[in-house]
């Protein structure tokens, strides 16, 4: 039995990779060998490369992965820019197909892969491929990470609208990258709100950790994993197998990726 999933956010710095380590320390405690992938990192400085993929390096410390870097983040790109932006500048071309590849083999050697995307849904990752297009291509379910503050309600029923198109969405994990604030009663709301109007499961909340230690993440983690979620991100492929051997053909369909292309030019 494999799982896997795909961890997206309604926007950068909502918590993805907090939220990731949190379920890869969880599942590591349950005793299962947990793969982490961020396919593409921006802002490592170019003279650190992969080692300077602070993402990548977090999830791999989290989920005790010994997996090397080269897998884990095959596209570590030096400016702060959307992956398909940093990629241009750096004279990069990002290969669906590569990371394609460093998943298949993360996946034959662990019982688990949680990936994390770079930013949101549509973030371009190539000229013709969003975040998206990728977990489409990976044959991945979605997590998605929301941040509790005003707008909430709205980015996650755009995120999970889009995403449902295209591929099965597990929930929104409502988290909380700074710590409550009591008074604001958007904050106090939004997670009813949430159940009310965002037609998936709400995870969660992941509140806000003081502390991000091994022992922190991983009681954070299994606060969220219930038995519902690891059964969405069951595969029903026998280990490895069925992710779209046409890695770029399976991209594409039903997003409209071309205004963000004629954006570009
Ligand atoms: N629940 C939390 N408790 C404490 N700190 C948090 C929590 N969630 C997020 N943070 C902090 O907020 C910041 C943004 O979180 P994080 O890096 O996980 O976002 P992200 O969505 O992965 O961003 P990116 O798009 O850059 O990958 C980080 O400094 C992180 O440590
Ligand atoms: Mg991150």
């Amino acid at each position: 039995m494999k799982w896997a999933c795909f961890i997206t956010g309604t926007d950068t710095g909502v918590g993805k990779t907090i939220v990731t380590a949190a379920l890869a320390a969880a599942l590591v405690q349950r005793g299962l060998r947990v793969g982490v992938m961020k396919p593409a990192e921006t802002d490592c400085p170019p003279e650190q490369g992969r080692e300077g993929a602070h993402d990548a390096q977090l999830l791999r410390w989290a989920a005790r992965c010994t997996a090397p870097l080269e897998l884990v983040v095959p596209y570590a790109l030096p400016l702060p820019l959307a992956p398909a932006l940093s990629a241009e500048e750096a004279g990069v071309t990002i290969e669906l197909a590569e990371i394609v590849r460093c998943y298949r083999e993360l996946l034959e050697t662990h019982d688990v892969v949680l990936v994390e995307g770079a930013g949101g849904l549509l973030v371009p990752l190539t000229a013709q491929q969003t975040m998206l297009d990728l977990a489409v291509t990976l044959e991945l379910p979605l997590l998605v990470v929301a941040r509790n503050v005003l707008g909430v309600i709205n980015h996650s029923c755009l995120t999970v609208a889009v995403a449902s198109r295209r591929t099965r969405v597990l929930g929104v994990v409502l988290n909380h990258p700074v710590p409550l604030d009591e008074s604001d009663p958007a904050v106090r709301r939004n997670a009813d709100a949430l159940r009310r109007w965002c037609p998936v499961p709400l995870y969660g909340p992941l509140p806000h950790l003081a502390d991000l230690s091994e022992e922190a993440l991983t009681a954070a983690g299994s606060r969220l994993l219930s038995a519902k979620l690891l059964e969405g991100m069951a595969l029903d492929i026998a280990e490895g197998e069925g992710i779209a051997a046409e890695a770029a053909a399976a991209a594409g369909e039903g997003i409209p990726t071309e205004p963000l292309n004629d954006a570009g030019a």
